[in-house]
């Protein structure tokens, strides 16, 4: 056992996730130098590119998109902002796109719009001609923060010298591809919210236990859904020796929960799911499975961005539905469903502070750079840990 108690530390990700949340529903693009008046602290680019406006970034970014033509590749999460998502060639959840990312062969750049975890994954997954470009690299993810590469080698020592070998580590894929190679090269496997009970099964084929990261959240509404009761689901301290538990705790669990979770999706409450219900008697409550589990039980339907957008997309007119998940995806399902009253749960409104880091000028900038020949904000992850992550998500993509 390692016997360390470190300070924790809040992400910079999670500490400007409040930067742009608002009460009305309008979040419409600014210059790129009036965003960053919010003190955040984004990726540098030339002064021209700031000062902009939104209309002539967007004329900038369609005329220099055509001449780009069919080298690229443009791959865009849910997440995404409207001014963004437009330039998208395919839109998904991050299965959809990681699947997209290893079959698109033809082009020679992907662009990926969407946070770092993804561009890494698209990486590891594309051809090795391929170039894949993050547009703004301080796009990450505080959930994947919370587990860094030094600490979760620590808790798997742990738990071999406890548990002998009989665990397995899923790796949400909101994780850094150093996690995912640990799990590939452990006999374990990749999950994303829309296949996380698939990778359960998996795991559960093969150990009696399972060690889930980075997300508390999903692996609790996953073991729940298979039945596992929540007191043999332990939550893993990575601040405390041996994650805050005795030995004997640690040997009992089923399920290791990492202790990380997501900004936007824990601002949903209970709360919010009685209001909705009590102001529209007929409303349908569909919610990402990184909420809470009481929000997630509490709701009548939970999934993928994919699977939440497919549910009203497919519901009859006049349906009244409230979502939880982030509010760029929850504003496009309305504007998309003029027939349906969608709305957000959370009254406040509050995109993902690393999404909306790619802000148009950021894009103008790469595919400017493109046209230029010059691949600007490549993202390569290195052979070694490409190799053994490649091990883990190929599991994943095997088995859904
Ligand atoms: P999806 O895989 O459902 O798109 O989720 C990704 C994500 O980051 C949710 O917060
Ligand atoms: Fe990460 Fe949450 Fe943003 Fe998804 S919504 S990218 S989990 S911070």
């Amino acid at each position: 056992m390692i016997n360390k108690v470190r300070e924790a530390t809040i992400p910079i990700t999670e500490i400007e996730q409040s930067a742009f949340c608002q009460t009305d529903d309008e979040l419409k693009s600014k210059p790129l130098e009036q965003e960053l008046e919010a003190g955040v602290q984004w990726q540098k680019l030339p002064i021209s590119y700031l000062k902009m406006s939104p209309e002539e970034l967007d004329t900038r970014i369609f005329e220099a998109r055509q001449q780009i033509g069919e080298r690229l590749v443009v791959l865009g999460h849910h997440y995404q902002r409207n001014e963004i998502i437009k330039y998208a060639d395919f839109r998904g959840d991050s299965f959809k796109l990681s699947q997209l990312a290893a079959s698109k062969r033809d082009a020679e750049y992907i662009v990926f719009c969407g946070v770092h975890f993804m561009a890494e994954t698209a990486d590891i997954l594309s051809g090795p001609d391929q170039s894949v470009i993050l547009p703004n690299l301080t796009a990450g993810c505080s959930m994947a923060d919370m587990a860094q590469i030094d600490d979760v080698m620590d808790c798997w020592d742990d738990l071999q010298n406890v548990m002998g070998g009989d665990v397995t580590p899923i790796t949400y894929m909101n994780s850094a591809a150093s996690i995912k190679a640990l799990c590939g090269r452990n006999e374990g496997i990749v999950c994303t919210s829309s296949n996380a009970p698939a990778t359960f099964k998996w795991a559960f084929e093969r150990t009696d236990k399972v060690l889930f990261l980075p997300d508390q959240h999903l692996g609790r509404n996953t073991g729940s859904k298979l039945g596992i009761d929540p007191a043999d689901m332990l939550l893993w301290n990575p601040f405390k020796p041996m994650g805050g538990h005795t030995e004997d705790e640690v040997r009992k669990a089923k399920v290791i929960l990492w202790q990380g979770h997501c900004s936007v999706h824990t601002r949903f409450s209970v709360d919010q799911i009685e209001e909705a219900r009590s102001k529209h008697p007929d409303v349908k409550i569909v919610v990402h499975p990184e909420c809470f589990k009481e929000v997630v039980d509490a709701a009548d339907l939970n999934g993928s961005t994919e699977y939440i957008l497919k549910v009203v997309n497919e519901s009859p007119p006049g349906s009244v539905w409230a979502i939880g998940t982030e509010v760029s995806l929850v504003n496009r399902v309305a504007q998309e469903n003029p027939d349906k009253t969608v709305f957000c749960l959370d009254s406040v409104v509050c995109p993902c502070s690393t999404m909306y880091r790619i802000h148009p000028a950021y894009l103008s900038w790469v595919f400017d750079a493109l046209n230029a020949g010059v691949v600007v904000n490549q993202i390569s992850v290195d052979p070694t840990t490409a190799e053994e992550a490649r091990v883990a998500l190929n599991r994943m993509l095997a088995i859904v």
